[in-house]
């Protein structure tokens, strides 16, 4: 079971958290949500959470009392914290961090709003984590995504294990192409091999797929990818099939197998 605990001072949005599989999730006791609202925690008489910044400037500017008073006020745990600040300026979130966070027993998601924090709530932190490089109202619809993300990657929230370890961005690729039933719709057929039950060469026709479509479209990903001796023939038959992947070649040509010596007759010449 994993506890996830936002502090918010809008703890009302968080209603999709409370729909479909999320629901499922928490209603089988595999993940726990707590929403904080830090507000709680401010001692003056009209519970102000947010004062101005020192030396001018716009807008206001999260307190530390409250966040601080909130954070240490959570339960003790004997697992696993990790704290997370929602900030534009922390590290972009992707599919590997929500794999790292899957495996803690408690995740802390402290979400901003208004022009920002006071600088000794990063503290409370071991890291700060970005949705991407935009600027929110809050970090409110940050943590949400992040929270999803990670979800679905606790064992037992979604049905099968393979259903999200073949998502994209899982192995560093995106994935291949779906279809379902019908087999030909307004003429466009599912491709052939799909149909034939060969498992084999299904696997190997989605692997191809995958590359494809990682090199068409994120272009930027194939530097991480790490290739293997089975993608060779398959990357090669990409180049052939769109000849400007041959830039890239020099990523798998240590994979070439060496060419097949000949036997030597065992007849001796005489
Ligand atoms: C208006 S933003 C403040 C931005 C701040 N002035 C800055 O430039 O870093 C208010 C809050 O929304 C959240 N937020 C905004 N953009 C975000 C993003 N891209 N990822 C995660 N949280 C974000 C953060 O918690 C932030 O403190």
């Amino acid at each position: 079971m994993i506890q996830i605990t936002v502090l918010t001072l809008f703890p009302e949005m968080f209603v999709p958290l409370q729909e479909s599989i999320l629901k499922r999730a928490q209603e089988a006791g595999l993940m726990e949500i707590r929403l904080v609202n830090f507000r709680d925690y401010a001692t003056s008489k009209h519970k102000n959470v947010d004062d101005v910044p020192y030396g001018g400037g716009a807008g206001m500017l999260l307190k530390p009392e409250p966040i601080f008073a909130a954070i240490r006020d959570l339960p003790q745990t004997n697992g696993q914290r990790r704290v997370i600040l929602m900030s534009p300026q922390g590290r972009v979130f992707h599919q590997q961090k929500a794999k790292q966070w899957s495996v803690h027993d408690e995740l802390v998601f402290i979400c901003g709003h208004y022009e920002g924090f006071d600088e000794r709530i990063r503290e409370l932190a071991d890291e700060e984590a970005s949705l991407g490089d935009y600027v929110l109202t809050g970090g409110e619809l940050a943590s949400m995504v992040m929270i999803d993300a990670v979800a679905r990657l606790i064992p037992g929230v979604l049905g099968e294990k393979a259903s999200s370890e073949e998502d994209s961005h899982s192995i560093g690729l995106l994935e291949y192409p779906q279809y379902t039933r019908p087999a030909e719709f307004e003429g466009q057929k599912v491709p052939e091999v799909l149909l034939s039950g060969h498992h084999a060469q299904i696997k190997r026709w989605r692997r191809k797929e995958s590359l494809r479509r990682t090199f068409l479209r994120r272009p930027d990903l194939i530097t991480e990818i790490t290739f293997g001796a089975e993608d060779y023939p398959l990357l090669e038959e990409l180049i052939f099939e769109h000849e400007e992947f041959a830039s890239w070649r020099g990523k798998w040509q240590h994979l070439c197998p060496p060419p097949k010596r000949q036997r030597r007759s065992s007849k001796k010449l005489t």
